[in-house]
């Protein structure tokens, strides 16, 4: 199984209680503002977790999908949607091979929202691509896409060079190995995973080659969205893009990258 999986399934009932969820209400308007959509307008919330921003976003009137791999932070979505009594679509899927057909005005992947999480066996380039090929295709011709993903500079900046020579980070893929450890009925476990860094420059180059133009990086740090300059230190990159002309990268099986 997928360690992101089995570790969301089981970190599900805590992930409201993170720090970095703290500024949702925040987070929601300032989405709003930007993708400035007509009420009922549908919206696409890859990797949406808990649907923090998913259930707000409904409750404003917009009709939305969200995807994730973990049906532990699906159901906690679900149960909030009802308990404000709003209608979300959950969807459980793998956001580098699910299949939508161009019917969404806008897309979020937020927080390293699929984007980025590694599992053992996926290629650092094919799998982000197969993301981003994936939102292209959901997108309708110039919806946009927001974007929130691991800050590949800071990752540098702090890297240590025993850190690189244990293979815990790798400067050439920007992934970072590290372990995880959650809570289960049979104590606490540990869970090898793997994440991704991205510089602005090959963020801009992959959002291209899969179709989109990208209107804008900002810095992004989870809690403080806002337009300003990245900080090479800080935790996430904002991108802002909107689907161009067609995808450059061809519909790929889940083990090809079909550049
Ligand atoms: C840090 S959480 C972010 C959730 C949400 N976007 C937020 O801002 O709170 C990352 C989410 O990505 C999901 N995820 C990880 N890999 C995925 C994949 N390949 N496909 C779909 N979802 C994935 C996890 O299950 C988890 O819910």
């Amino acid at each position: 199984m997928n360690p992101w999986r089995t570790f969301f399934d089981h970190h599900a009932p805590r992930y409201l209680q993170e720090v970095f969820t703290r500024n949702t209400e925040a987070e929601v308007r300032f989405l709003l503002n930007e993708l400035t959509l007509p009420p009922g307008a549908w919206i696409l919330d890859v990797g949406c977790g808990v649907g923090r921003h998913a259930v707000l976003l409904a409750q404003a009137g917009l009709r939305v999908v969200g995807v994730d791999l973990s049906s532990g932070m699906l159901r906690q979505g679900q149960a909030r949607a009802c308990e404000l009594g709003v209608s979300v679509d959950w969807v459980q899927a793998d956001a580098s091979c699910f299949g939508f057909g161009g019917q969404f005005q806008a897309a979020i992947c937020l927080c390293e929202g699929a984007f980025g999480l590694l599992n053992a066996a996926d290629n650092p380039y094919a799998h982000e691509l197969m993301i981003l090929r994936n939102i292209h295709a959901a997108l309708a011709p110039g919806g946009k896409l927001i974007m929130t993903v691991l800050n590949g500079m800071a990752m540098i900046r702090s890297a240590t060079r025993d850190a690189i020579e244990r293979g815990a980070f790798d400067p050439l893929t920007l992934v970072e190995a590290s372990t995880l450890s959650y809570q289960s009925p049979e104590g606490e476990q540990t869970i090898p995973t793997r994440e991704r860094g991205f510089v602005p420059s090959e963020l801009r180059l992959m959002l291209e080659v899969c179709g989109f133009e990208v209107e804008q990086i900002f810095g992004g740090t989870a809690g403080n969205w806002g337009r300003r300059p990245v900080d090479l230190d800080e935790i996430e990159l904002m991108v802002i893009a909107r689907r161009g002309r067609a995808a450059r990268v061809t519909p790929c099986a889940q083990t090809g990258m079909g550049l």
